[in-house]
């Protein structure tokens, strides 16, 4: 496999690396776009032309897209650039994808979905509450109708130890570890993703030879509250700097779904992968906190 990582300076894109650099049979090349990393090359996926000669140049059998405007937040403050980048960028992508057959294996989301049913399947009918979920939901039907050889990947709430990444279990580590209070919703659910397992995941799909839309995530659906007190058990930590607070009391920018989780059945079916639950990965996550000496 000759791999490009788009977005190999993200949490998805930094485990994925990892991955490939252990695999037998396969190179790959990474990109940052704004925070350069060692053996990493800039692209902008919103500019077609440096897209295009970025293929040209590398050649690439296969593309693995987890480049994104992730912060929710930010997408729903500024709706034009999340369109910009979340739909038109991974639009540049799959176009130079389609020129040579090129396999494309795009990463998007649960929040798609509204978040009113929970354990969402493949087939269920997407209804974004917000501009990010607007703007994967765009590039997912974007990119069906330029590419063929292409693999949607939806997942979830994505956590791994990485010093680097705001992800909800970093959160909790260094909330815990200063002793500063942090409010969890309690009644937000949705199916963690432990980043490594989805790094496995991706690269099983790109080697299946299968078509269309798959939920990569983690094979349980937990609230985000019991998410974190499993995190502090786990861990050995005393969850008394955690505050449990309906979701509502958040009030954020762009509104959330209650339950996104995902059925992994069909990924199960598939590939014979089966996603770890957020037990076995912060136990995972555990070990790796503890090879880096935390
Ligand atoms: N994290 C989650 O909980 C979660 C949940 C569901 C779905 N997802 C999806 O999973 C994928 C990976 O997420 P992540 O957590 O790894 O996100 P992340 O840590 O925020 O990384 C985003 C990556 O996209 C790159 N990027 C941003 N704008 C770009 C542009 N214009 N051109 C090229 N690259 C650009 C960033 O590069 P620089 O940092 O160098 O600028 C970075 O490498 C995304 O598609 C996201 O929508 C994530």
């Amino acid at each position: 496999m000759k791999a490009l990582v788009i977005g190999a300076s993200g949490q998805v894109g930094t485990e994925l690396m990892r991955l490939l650099a252990r695999t037998n049979g396969a190179d790959a090349l990474g990109t940052y776009s704004k925070h350069p990393a060692a053996g990493l090359r800039q692209l902008d996926i919103t500019s077609p032309s440096s897209v295009a000669s970025l293929f040209k140049e590398y050649e690439p059998d296969t593309v693995f897209l987890c480049a994104a405007m992730a912060h929710v937040d930010l997408c729903q403050e500024q709706p034009e650039l999340a369109r910009k980048v979340n739909a038109h960028g991974p639009a540049n992508v799959a176009a130079a994808c389609a020129c040579k057959g090129t396999r494309l294996v795009f990463v998007s989301t649960d929040y798609v979905f509204d978040g009113s049913k929970g354990m969402y399947a493949e087939g269920d009918t997407p209804a974004p509450l917000n501009e990010y979920g607007r703007s994967k939901l765009e590039a997912e039907n974007r990119i069906g109708g330029l590419c063929r050889n292409l693999v949607i990947a939806r997942t979830a709430m994505v956590y791994s130890y990485n010093p680097s990444s705001s992800n909800f279990a970093m959160q909790l580590m260094n909330n815990s570890s200063k002793g500063t209070k942090m409010r969890v919703a309690d009644d937000i659910y949705a199916s963690p993703t432990y980043a490594p397992d989805l790094a496995v995941m991706l690269l099983k799909l790109a080697e299946s030879g299968k078509t269309g839309l798959y939920h990569a995530a983690g094979g349980a659906r937990v609230s985000r509250l019991e998410f974190a007190k499993t995190f502090c058990k786990t861990m050995g930590l005393d969850d008394n700097f955690i505050d449990p607070v309906p979701g509502a009391v958040f009030k954020p920018k762009a509104p959330r779904p209650p339950d996104s989780s995902l059925s992994v059945d069909k990924i199960k079916r598939d590939t014979g992968h089966f996603p770890l639950d957020y037990e076995k990965g912060l136990k995972l996550f555990k070990q790796s906190a503890l090879e880096a000496g935390i």
